[in-house]
């Protein structure tokens, strides 16, 4: 990483709260399973973030037993859980979080009246009391409490102020005021902070903290408005994840503190060179696409199509590139192996990328790496990380596929057959002749697996260029009213599309009571009575 060119003040550290876990997977269709959220995890701590919201503890079992994965194994960054004002809820964030070197609970109440009176149908007293019973409690398990009072930018500003005061007076450590609706501009977030400063006392002494939604596209400059007005942590998430219209990017608001640092002298302690990784490692396991102009880590962030500026980047770089890709750690594709190289090489490129596999682990990446070798002529650090994040979902799936066959002459319609390994053990068959190929082998897979899931969107790219390259597929399936992503892996495009296809439907089966609960009626009607 490269040495800043002017004398760091401590005073401008900036710390990056990644929410990408919590806010993040708030977003619709994501939902990803215990494994994922530590792997991401385990990839923010190589990033270098501050702090880790990993979860909201309460919400389910599930949640909280991520969470506490978490804060089990993922050592560096401070582990955070959100928690509402309730006890049950501030006893699950502690529960789960208690076991990191460095836990935080994260308490919040809606201060506007909107939320007031119409979500929490409560007074404006009570919301006093609330926050003050909550972050009295919170300290009393916890040294290090954050507190937010939400949808802030629609409060009234002295009743937000009289709030915080309480959430201080009751020993929090960081006050976040977010913008929860996205409905902020730049120069009025920026007043807000300054007048929140202005009307408590003590507010100085603590961490202030900005959170902002994108849903007028003025996520990054609010957050960035409200550093320079003396906030020092900022929330935010890998790609722009979030409710709605997402959180503040990640890498946005951190190549902007890194990149204009001599103009700002803000900073952060993240190794940017981690960013491309993250962001892909994000996108692929939530299935949420970067779009290709998206600023900083989209396909075109660093394409150059005119002539003009083409001729300009050959003769000199900084013509039209404000920063060097290889600062967000692209173009460092210096891993190539091809189908002679062992598993030994294998190993140590795996290591280079952060991987750490061995024993059945490396077998089994070994074997699906000669498969993709013995079909692409060279295979490269991109193509490893698909194929290791692939390989890693693959336990994770509910369904193998085990084969399949399509048959999608011109003279009739395409006929599909499959087979799937179920979570029984058992093999499922399934045929089907559909419109298409894609129609066809979906449907036979809904027939092996015995489930009814609808296809919402289908999309596939290539994971480096050529005609040989890795096929990644990325579908949104329905079952039962839930919906799910999934994501796979081939140099086929239909395996991968197959791949992709049950483990959505795995993640959406988890989210859907009724498909559940059907599936177990199926199976205790398969199993012989005792
Ligand atoms: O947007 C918001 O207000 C939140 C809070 C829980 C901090 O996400
Ligand atoms: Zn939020």
């Amino acid at each position: 990483m490269a040495v800043p060119t002017q004398e760091r003040s401590e005073s401008g550290r900036v710390r990056i709260f990644d929410t990408t876990l919590r806010d993040g997977e708030q977003s619709p269709g994501i939902s990803l399973n215990r494994q994922e959220k530590v792997e991401i995890a385990h990839q923010l701590g190589r990033l270098g973030v501050d702090i880790i919201e990993a979860g909201f503890p309460i919400a389910s079992p599930g949640d909280f037993e991520s969470v506490q994965a978490i804060a089990r194994e993922v050592q560096g960054p401070v582990i955070c859980g959100l928690a509402r004002t309730g006890v049950g809820d501030i006893d699950a964030a502690w529960n789960a979080v208690k076991d990191s070197e460095r836990p935080r609970i994260h308490t919040f109440i809606s201060t506007s009246d909107i939320h007031i009176e119409h979500q929490l149908r409560t007074t404006r007293e009570d919301v006093k009391g609330q926050a003050r019973a909550a972050v009295a409690h919170a300290r009393s398990l916890c040294d290090d409490v954050e507190f937010s009072p939400m949808d802030a930018t629609r409060s009234e500003l002295e009743f937000t102020a009289e709030v915080i005061a309480i959430a201080l007076e009751e020993g929090a450590g960081t006050i976040n005021v977010p913008d929860t609706v996205g409905y902020s501009m730049p120069d009025e977030y920026a007043e807000m902070f300054r007048e929140l400063t202005r009307l408590v006392p003590g507010l100085e002494q603590v961490t202030t903290s900005v959170h902002c939604h994108d849903d007028l596209g003025v996520a990054v400059a609010n957050s960035f408005a409200g550093l320079q007005a003396g906030c020092r942590q900022v929330e935010c998430a890998v790609n722009g994840l979030g409710e709605r219209a997402g959180n503040a990017s990640l890498e946005e608001i951190v190549m902007l503190l890194r990149v204009r640092e001599a103009a700002h002298g803000l900073w952060t302690d993240v190794n940017t060179e981690e960013i491309a990784r993250t962001s892909r490692l994000v996108s692929r396991l939530t299935g949420y696409q970067v779009q290709p102009n998206k600023a900083v880590v989209g396909r075109n962030a660093f394409a150059h199509e005119s002539g003009i500026h083409q001729d300009g980047v050959l003769k000199e770089r900084t013509t039209y590139e404000i920063m060097d890709a290889t600062t967000i750690g692209l173009q460092q594709n210096s891993i190539v192996l091809g189908k002679h190289s062992g598993r030994h090489a294998l190993r140590k490129a795996l290591e280079e990328l952060g991987f750490e596999v061995d024993g059945a682990a490396l077998n089994t990446a070994f074997k699906r790496f000669k498969d993709v070798a013995d079909k692409k002529k060279t295979v490269t650090a991109l193509d490893l990380e698909a194929i290791v994040s692939d390989e890693m979902r693959q336990s994770t799936s509910a369904f193998e596929l085990v084969s399949f066959a399509i048959d999608a002459g011109s003279e009739r319609s395409p006929f599909a057959q499959a087979s799937v390994r179920l979570p029984s053990g058992e093999t499922g068959e399934g045929s089907f002749t559909g419109d298409g190929p894609v129609e066809a082998f979906f449907s036979a897979l809904n027939a092996a697996t015995g489930h009814e899931g609808r296809l919402k969107e289908y999309h596939v790219s290539a994971v480096t260029a050529g005609r040989d390259a890795l096929a990644e597929v990325t579908v949104l399936v329905e079952l039962d009213g839930a919906l799910a992503q999934g994501q796979g892996v081939s140099p086929d495009t239909m395996e991968a599309s197959g791949r992709a296809y049950l483990r959505a439907l795995t993640s959406a089966r988890a989210d859907s009571p009724v498909a559940e609960a059907e599936h177990h009626a199926q199976e205790a009607s398969k199993t012989p009575a005792p």
